[in-house]
């Protein structure tokens, strides 16, 4: 046998050992520091070595990992890890993720995976029954929010370039497409635009309402302001959770303008489309099966390790009008019910990442799942009771899904930002920073499925604690 290769007793022995740390690792993450305390030369000194030539033992690698990796590894699952947009994991995605990496599937071409490729239109079908999209959409799981609003946006702008799109580009274009988002759109719809030629310039930033909305009659006039300027307004944004409040834009009314001005309707869902999966959220996210496409991403609310996010358009023709390819080197053959997801997204080798989405749905089921979304929403809720009763702290903005802008009073932005660094270098907890209004303040982000009100009290104290010093 190949020594690349693992004996029957080496995989058990391998097993065991990845059981046994998996364990001792999810039982003392509340003893540990959110954040390390990293000592670069030291941790640069134990990692960095020359290439080595002669192999090291399994039983080394794992006490590596546990002495080196571990303890300089920031516990995104520590019960008071708050900060960005990023959940603890689901503690079966590792075991997905696991059995995805043994089975080994090329989730390309439908015959070199067919059993992932029916798990993948299984998900990404439930998630388009969940919004309502109609019988002839279709979706891929992508790495994350920001690739399934890139594979979004190529979508929206090889169908409004026409025909010739993919063998032309951007080059015959003499009117300038323009994208339109609001000004609390996460920075990947800038990226995109640029990854697509597009350029940032012509990526319109509407200004929002005091609920962080986007301002419909703004949007209105820069698009009509662009279209006299003789530019090509094509697409528009809109946000199923607004990454630094969390605010759900208007989808509806989104929805009705982008007909009316036939312009392609994105919603970034990312953060909060699967926030649907609630009662308690269900009505701001029920328009957006009206969308043209929609991101999602299970690596948030449905709590997978990552990677996993998803992209799902109304006209599955747009993404193949976007992607498909049908190159010499790869035999496709056409079967109606499997899909060829090298030409649904820029990818041609895809792991199984459709896995741990589809068990932790099956496993867990949708309604833990809404359980768990309104759970978080409620510790929000608290932080913002806290923040509000408590002196000394001030929300910076209303709280309307499961983030808490706020501040510390007394101090100016500089000192509350002083403050957050140093909460963090203790490793008492992580949170992030909010910029609300053009005023910087600090934010928690409530995704952590072992945070609980006294962490929120702990760490209201540590704050004043560091802020009297
Ligand atoms: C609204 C929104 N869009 C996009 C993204 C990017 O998603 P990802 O980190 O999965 O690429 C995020 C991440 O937090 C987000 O909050």
């Amino acid at each position: 046998m190949n020594d690349l290769l693992f004996s029957p007793e080496q995989h058990a022995h391998a097993a065991r050992l990845l059981a046994e740390f998996n364990t001792r690792y999810n039982s003392s993450l509340a003893e540990r520091a959110v954040h390390p305390d990293v000592d670069r030369a030291t941790l640069r000194a134990l990692i960095n070595s020359p290439l080595p030539h002669e192999g090291t033992s399994l039983d080394a690698l794992f006490e590596e990992f546990e002495n080196v990796i571990v303890p300089n590894a920031t516990h995104t699952a520590h019960p008071r890890f708050l900060p960005y947009v990023q959940p603890s994991p689901n503690s079966l995605s590792a075991y997905a993720d696991h059995l995805a990496a043994i089975l080994n599937q090329n989730c390309t071409l439908w015959h070199l995976s067919p059993s992932a490729n029916a798990v993948e239109q299984a998900v990404t079908g439930w998630f388009a029954n969940l919004f309502g999209l109609p019988e002839q959409s279709s979706g891929i799981i992508t790495s994350g929010g920001s690739m399934a609003n890139l594979i979004a946006l190529t979508a929206a702008r090889d169908h409004y370039l026409g025909p010739n799109a993919r063998e032309q580009g951007l080059q015959s274009q003499t009117s300038p497409l323009v994208v339109y988002a609001s000004d609390e759109t996460h920075a990947c719809i800038d990226k995109a635009v640029s990854v697509l030629g597009l350029g940032t310039n012509n990526l319109r930033r509407i200004p929002t309402d005091d609920a962080f909305r986007i301002r419909l009659d703004l949007l209105s006039d820069a698009v009509a302001a662009d279209r006299k300027s003789g530019r090509t307004p094509f697409c528009v944004v809109g946000n199923a959770g607004t990454v630094t409040t969390g605010a759900f834009d208007p989808i509806e009314e989104l929805s009705q303008f982008c007909r009316t001005e036939n312009l392609w309707l994105h919603i970034d869902g990312a953060y909060g489309a699967l926030a649907a999966l609630s009662e308690r959220f269900r009505e701001p996210l029920s328009a957006i099966g009206l969308a043209d496409s929609v991101s999602l991403d299970p690596h948030k609310f449905l709590f997978c390790a990552f990677e996993a996010g998803c992209v799902l358009v109304r006209d599955r023709a747009m993404l193949a009008n976007a992607f498909g390819a049908s190159p010499s080197y790869l035999s496709q053959s056409e079967d109606p019910d499997f899909i060829d997801y090298s030409n649904y997204g820029p990818q041609l080798s895809r792991g199984f990442k459709a896995l741990k989405v589809w068990w932790s749905l099956k496993h867990f089921g949708a309604d833990k799942y809404a359980e768990t979304i309104d759970h978080m929403a409620d510790l929000a809720a608290y932080l913002a009771e806290q923040v509000t009763r408590r002196d000394g702290f001030e929300l910076m903005a209303p709280v309307v899904f499961n983030c808490v802008c706020f501040r510390l009073v007394g101090l100016d932005e500089k000192q509350n930002e002083q403050v957050l660094k140093d909460l963090v270098e203790s490793g008492a907890a992580f949170l992030g920073p909010a910029s609300v209004k053009n005023q910087r303040g600090l934010r928690a982000c409530f995704m952590n499925l072992r945070t609980t009100e006294a962490d929120i009290d702990y760490l209201l104290d540590q704050l004043l604690t560091i802020a009297s010093k």
